[in-house]
């Protein structure tokens, strides 16, 4: 049977979150200069969103640029918003016909204004699609959006629109960049590297982490309908004991009977 007949349609994460990692590798693996990896990964991407929106995800995040990496050197950074620009430009009419709704995370501010542009036109033509939303991380890191958050909330306390007590996870979470999208339930991060690199590190607080050799130019669907498949074999807890979930779940089904 094909990987994707073997996904539980109803056991589906609602949002998986991917560190495409490894295209300096592949090239260089190939003997190419590191940037001929990037191209290659925007197939990887293609691959990936479509898988999304084949199984009916309703969210799928991508780390495409990190706060970090504007510290690469600047012949590379050109490249990527160059690629980030074109890929978005030949995928429009793909992301309408697929019902995919585009949105960003991160510091759109810090990237070139071209490029800023073309995302704000795919963000708003995309706009009213109800399929996948795709979430494209971008001059993102976990530290600035944090800290970011944090002062908004001590704004708030300043100007006497908050009291400090009133602050908990759930207020926090509203100012965190990816108000209103639930946490990821799974995590993949390809290239063999077994870390976060500042993705995202409020919202995984519980979610699945997914580590594969695969260098991103390489990553296929059915590598990440394998990822599906190894998340639906867990057995998520969220600090209770086993027997307690199975009893959940047998309430679950019970009600929906
Ligand atoms: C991931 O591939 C893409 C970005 C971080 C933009 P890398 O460029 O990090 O590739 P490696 O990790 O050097 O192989
Ligand atoms: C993480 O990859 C960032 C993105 C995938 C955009 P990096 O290649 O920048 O991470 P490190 O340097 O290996 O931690
Ligand atoms: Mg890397």
């Amino acid at each position: 049977m094909e990987l994707k007949e073997q996904i539980n349609r109803d056991k589906l994460p609602c949002h998986v979150a991917v560190i495409m990692d490894g295209n300096g590798r592949w090239a260089r693996k190939q003997g190419f200069a590191r940037v001929k990896g990037h191209e290659k990964g925007v197939g990887a991407v293609k691959a990936t969103v479509e898988a999304a929106a084949e199984l009916g995800l309703n969210y799928l995040t991508l780390y495409a640029f990190s706060t970090e990496n504007w510290k690469r050197p600047k012949y590379e950074i050109e490249s990527l918003m160059k690629l980030l620009v074109h890929a978005i430009h030949n995928e429009m009419a793909s992301l309408m016909e697929n019902n995919i709704r585009l949105t960003t995370i991160g510091d759109l501010n810090a990237l070139p204004s071209k490029s800023q542009k073309e995302l704000q036109r795919a963000m708003e033509t995309t706009s009213s699609n109800t399929g996948l939303t795709l979430i494209l991380a971008l001059s993102y890191s976990a530290h600035w959006e944090i800290v970011e958050a944090c002062k908004e909330l001590a704004e708030e306390v300043r100007i006497g629109k908050l009291a400090t007590e009133e602050i908990d996870s759930t207020l926090f979470a509203t100012k965190l960049s990816t108000v209103g999208i639930p946490d990821p339930e799974l995590l993949i991060r390809t290239s063999g590297e077994y870390r976060i690199s500042n993705f995202l590190l409020w919202q995984i607080a519980y979610s699945e982490l997914y580590f594969t050799p695969t260098l991103w130019p390489d990553f296929t669907k059915e590598d990440f309908f394998m990822a599906i498949l190894d998340f639906q074999n867990r057995e998520r807890r969220f600090g209770l004991t086993s027997e307690q979930i199975t009893l959940v779940e047998a309430t679950k089904k019970k009600r929906t009977k």
